[in-house]
Parts: C-alpha cells; structure tokens; sequence
C-alpha cells in the first residue's frame, strides 16, 4: 500500500476510533542491510560542550574551594566574614603597592590585639564540602609587619576544627605560602579561617583551598567527581570555553585566552556575563577567575582522550546584548590571539607560546585540529569578520579545520544566509548549527539531514578548504520540555529519537554535542542542562543518559535502515510549545506526520556487533519486527540496553539519581528476523554479535 493511500486511510480510521490506540496497533517493520554497509560514522560525533554558565567553572568543575580568593569582585567581601575571637582590629581592602597589575585588590588585617584570633572566614560557595581523611592545600599570597605566624583552620558549621596549619615566615615583601591540612572529620558547611596571632598588619591575596584528590591529581585541577561524569561520557571533543561567554556582554567583556594562562595569581579575573543576561535570573556575583583556563582545558582534554575544539572571539560581542563590532581595520589583535591560541596548542618548544606551554610542564603539541570562529555570531558583520580570521588561520596552519557560526536557529533567516555565503565560497569544514526546541521540533526534525534535504547538495559547490561543502556540527541543542524547561523523560527520548537522523547522516553531520553541559543547583542561569551537581553530589539527567548510550555505542560504519508502517498523526503529540530563542520566530509549523519508528543502525567492528539504535517517543509500545539482511551467521545471544521509566514526565533528581537509567537485558535470537516490542517513551540500543 502507498504511504500516501494508507494515511489517509489511517487518518479516517482514527477519527472513527481514536487514534492513540490505532497508532499502537500498526505493525512496524524494520529492516537493516547488515550485508551492505554504508558511509563511516564520524569519530567525532558525539563530544560535550562547555561553557561557564550556571557556575560551571568556578563553583562547579574547577576544583577551588574558595570564592572570590582574590578580593576582585565589584564587592570584594563576597563569601568573606571578619572573624574576631576577643581581638581588636580591622579589616580593609587596599589597592597599593599590590601583588600586580592583573590582581590589583588585597585584603589587610590590622590587628592591635589578636585576641584568641583575628582575622577572615571564606564560606566557599555555599560553605565547603570537606571529607575526613582527605588533604587539603591552603596556599596565600602574604606580607605583613607581625613577625609571627597566621594559622588557618578548616572549621566545620558548627565551629568545631578540622584541621590547621601555621603559615610561617611571613616577610615585608610579597610572598607565596602553602601547605597541607589533613582534614579530621566530615563537613558540608565548613569555613576556611585565617587568623593572625600578633599585633601588626599582614596583607592577604589568592587565599586557594584545593582538595589534594582532584581529577588525576592535578595542581590547580578539577573536581574529580564532576570531572569523571563527563569523562563517563566517553566525549570524542570537547568545545570551549563557550558559548555566549566568547563572546561577552561587551568586547571588553569578552574570553581572552592569555587571561587564563600561567600563575593563577597573574590571571585577570572577568566578571561573567551571565550575571545579568537572563532578567529573571541576576546573578550578581557570578565571576570568571580563570582558574580553570586554556592549559587546564587541554589538559583535560588530554587527560579523557578527546579532541579539543576551542572558540575564539571573531571581534563581536553578544548580538542579544551590545552587539558591539571590533572595527574591521581593527581586527588584527583578535586574529593574533586565534593565532597565538593555535601556537599554545600545537607550537614547537623554540615558538613564543610553545614555550609558555613547555613552561607550564607540556612540552609535547596538544594537537589541536579545529578551531572555532566565532560563537553563534549572525549576519553580515560575522560574514564580514569570518572570512579575515578564516584566511589568515588557513595561511599559517593549512591543516587546521575551521568551524563557523551559523546563528542562534536553524531555518530562520540567518541561518539561510549563513548556508548562501558556505555554498557560495566562504570557507568553511564545518558548521556549527544551534536548536533549543520543544519535543515535537526534535520529532519532525529527525530527516532534516537525509540527504534530499542538506542545504548544500554535495553536486552543487565545492568548497574552497577541500571537500565538497562543509559538514555540520550540531553544537548546541537540547529538546526544552513544556512549561518549566524540566530534563524529562519525553525531552530525552525526543532527542534520542533526533540523533538517529544524525547517526544516519554522520557523512554530513560530523559532530553533535547537548548543552548547556553543567548546573549547579540553585545557581542557574539556563535549563535544562546535561549534568547537575550541588557540593558534594552529582548527577545525569535522562538526556545524559542519551548522549551517553549513543556515545558508548557509536558504530563506525552505518547500515541503511527502512522502516515500513504508517507514518504517525502530529495529533498524537503534546500541544506545541512556543521556542523562545532565535533571532528570529519559528518558522510556522508544518508536518503533519512523523515516522512511526525512530531508527538507525551501524556496525561495531571491533566488536563484530551490529548495533541498532531505536526510539519510540509515544504513549503506546510499539510492535517492531527487526529483519536482519545479510547478516550471515550471528550469535544468539544480544544485548538490549533500555531508557524508560514509563512516565514521560519523570526526570532524575539529587534523591532520585536512577529514575531514568538505562537497564541491561539479555535476549535470546533465534533468527534474523525478530519481534521486539519498544516500550512507550523509551530508547533502545540493540547489540547483536556477528559469528
Ligand atoms: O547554551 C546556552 C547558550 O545558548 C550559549 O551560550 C549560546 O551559544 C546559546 O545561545
């Protein structure tokens, strides 16, 4: 029967009798050309993206303990209490004579009588999660009068101690101090103290506490519980640091990688723009040490065993924001940094940043391969900008790929303009495409990368960097589930059911990536996000668990897949929800059926597996039978890893970290071609081993 004859036999059948329930009951065949595999999937496709927004860095992934360590925020006594056990003296903020220019406050105790102890308290960022047994490194930058030492304290909520260490040898003239402190019990509310014990006055700046056991032990490193989650994703890439954080309110604003770089005493803190770019949601003391910089970002990268993809600015400023320009004739600083930042990266130990790398203990390249040029930057300003930075990067590191902008959207009129200009000679290897929509967008979308509907036909433009038009990086997209944004079930599976069309198309879409990545609970700026963590817990949501199951299953060569059963009335769905980003509206909606079966398949070689990668986004389980052709022989015994909880409206939670999980089973195959029944809002991966 024609698709065409048995919609509108089906739609007459549903108006009779429901349609929910006639939906179930259509049989749905798969079937999947294990013996003709098609084009190699991309080993990028799957990565992460991050970006310092819901205090992801500071307060989140990088590992300090104090906030505000420096004095540098607008208001300086930010988490900062004057502690004073019977003294008498005072604590003031001074900028003279200090540690330099790039850190340019300090605080200074003036103690006429220390009491039992006089001196700060940091409560960390909503007090400090401290684990018996563990070592902690205190390190200050200190200069006083009082020949006598400072003591800091680990301190629990209720003032018990946990731990000291004497801060000896303190002279006239700036110095670094630093030492261990062995943490005798537990704490999820403890305090940092330092307190002098003498009369005098002692300045104080970079007051640092590091837990010892970060991700793999780094100085200066990572918080290894939040660090390891995102590894457990196996990433392929990983972009940074962003994002509209690129970009900044401002230009003044903006990321500047040499601010990141080298001493963490010497790297000039920013405020982060996300304090104020969503109204509802200030977040006035929200700020950037740069703690976790560009040589802690590669060497993460490194460290996981993924690509590095860093942005860089392209001489715009936030376009929902200032939308400030760096004038064209005034863009060479900017391409020097892009520059310089691929030096850092990859430059030999004789070249100006391959040496402030080698000097940092990484004198081995981080073999760097893309770069990308801009954040989501729109218009003909970016078209003006991109193609200065595109030139001289390809003149200076031919190898290099370039990623691009291609707007906020997809289909409004940017992104039209941004696909004219890359089929008719901008340069480009890939582009980096953005979609923050409602379940049903995802739904209707699965195809839009079949090749019938690339924007830039492989027969029509070659592009000027090889190849014949660039590919595509779906780097930011998360399905935004009704009213409050929650990290649903439905949400998850919507995206799954998306990523087949990715999987499928993984000769044109070359990389995918969810954002934003990380959530600190109670400090969000956007939501949903992939990983949420308060100070001592964390955990994936449903989505996680997605990208997850695609990333640890991810074939390397595709297997054509066809899916025969009456494709699905839109009736079915929730009501459509109103996307609330772009530069522009969406375009009106239009289909008005979706395929019945979500559906992808690859081949594991390694594994001699074929790997089937199936979402059922509806209400009703759905009778698959699977055909296998050409598979030859194959063991009976596949795996079946399972996301469901049944409810769609569920979601993972700190008190529920397991709600939406992926299950494993067993299942015995007695043939090549074979029932399963998907349950309703699930998705399943199907390993089936060759013999
Ligand atoms: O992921 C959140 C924001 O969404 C990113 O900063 C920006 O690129 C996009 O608009």
């Amino acid at each position: 029967m024609s698709t065409g004859l048995y919609r509108i036999l089906w739609t007459a059948v549903a108006a009779l009798s429901g349609a929910a329930v006639i939906a179930a009951e259509i049989p749905v065949k798969l079937s999947v050309e294990v013996g003709r595999p098609g084009h190699a999937v991309s080993p990028l496709l799957h990565g992460v993206f991050f970006e310092d927004i819901n205090y992801a860095a500071d307060g989140g992934l990088y590992a300090e303990l104090v906030q505000n360590r420096s004095f540098e925020h607008a208001d300086s006594f930010v988490a900062w209490g004057i502690v004073n056990r019977g003294g008498d003296g005072q604590v003031t903020i001074e900028t003279s004579d200090a540690l330099n220019s790039k850190n340019p406050h300090y605080a200074r105790l003036t103690v006429r009588d220390p009491g039992k102890g006089f001196g700060l308290a940091n409560y960390g960022f909503g007090g400090m999660p401290i684990t018996a047994g563990e070592d902690y490194i205190i390190s200050v930058r200190v200069r006083g009068t009082a020949n006598s030492p400072l003591i800091a304290s680990l301190e629990d909520e209720t003032g018990r101690t946990l731990g000291t260490a004497k801060l000896e040898g303190i002279e006239t003239r700036w110095k670094k101090l630093e030492l261990l402190i062995n943490a005798s019990g537990p704490a999820t509310d403890a305090r940092l103290v330092v307190l002098a014990t003498a009369p005098g006055r002692t300045d104080l700046d970079v007051i640092s506490l590091f837990p010892k056991n970060t991700f793999k032990q780094r100085r200066n490193g990572l918080r290894a519980d939040l660090a390891q989650k995102i590894a457990d994703l196996k990433p392929a890439f990983m972009r940074f640091p962003g994002g509209c954080i690129v970009e900044g309110k401002d230009l003044a604003n903006r990321y500047q990688w040499k601010d990141t770089i080298g001493d963490i005493a010497e790297r000039r803190q920013n405020w982060n723009r996300w304090q104020d770019a969503i109204e509802s949601r200030p977040a006035p003391q929200y700020y950037q040490t740069y703690g976790l910089g560009f040589f802690e970002y590669f060497q993460f990268i490194e460290d996981i065993g993924a690509e590095p993809l860093p942005i860089v600015n392209v001489g715009m400023s936030c376009q929902y924001q200032s939308k400030e320009l760096a004038p064209l004739d005034k863009l060479d600083s900017y391409v020097q940094d892009a520059l310089d930042l691929i030096e850092f990266a990859n430059g030999p130990i004789t070249s100006k940043w391959g040496a402030r790398r080698t000097a940092m203990g990484h004198p081995a390249s981080f073999n760097l391969k893309y770069i990308g040029i801009g954040n989501e930057q729109w218009g003909e300003e970016y078209f003006e900008r991109y193609p200065v930075f595109a030139k001289a990067i390809r003149a200076r590191y031919p190898d290099i790929h370039l990623v691009s902008g291609a707007g906020p959207g997809v289909d409004d009129k940017s992104w039209q303009l941004a696909w004219r200009k890359f089929s008719s000679g901008m340069p480009a290897h890939v582009v980096d495409e953005h979609y923050y929509r409602p379940p049903q967008w995802f739904l209707e979308n699965a195809n839009r990368y079949d090749p019938q509907y690339r924007n830039c036909p492989i027969e029509k433009t070659a592009s000027p960097v090889g190849g014949s038009c660039p590919k595509v990086f779906a780097g930011e997209f998360a399905a935004h589930d009704t009213g409050d944004r929650k990290p649903s079930l439905r949400a998850a599976i919507a995206e799954a059911a998306f990523m087949t069309g990715l999987l499928r198309n993984s000769d044109h879409v070359v990389m995918s990536s969810y954002a934003p990545l990380l959530a600190r609970a109670g400090a969000t700026q956007w939501t949903p996000d992939l990983i949420w963590f308060d100070n001592t817990r964390v955990y994936g949501t449903a989505s996680y668990y997605v990208q997850a199951l695609y990333s640890h299953n991810r074939p390397d060569v595709v297997l054509p897949v066809k899916v025969e059963g009456a494709p699905v009335s839109m009736d079915l769905l929730p009501p459509r929800t109103v996307a609330t980003y772009g530069a522009e509206p969406l375009p009106p909606f239009k289909p008005e059926f979706i395929p019945t079966l979500y559906a992808a398949a690859g081949q594991d070689k390694r594994a001699r597996e074929t790997v089937l990668f199936l979402a059922n986004p509806f209400a009703e389980p759905r009778a698959v039978t699977i055909e296998l052709r050409g598979a030859g022989a194959f063991a009976p015994q596949a795996r079946a890893f399972v996301l469901t909880s049944g409810n769609p409206d569920d979601a993972n939670s700190f008190e529920s970290p397991s709600n939406v999980t992926p299950r494993e089973e067993r299942l015995a195959l007695s043939s090549a071609t074979f029932e399963r029944t998907l349950a309703p809002y699930s998705f399943t991966v199907l390993r089936i081993p060759q013999q």
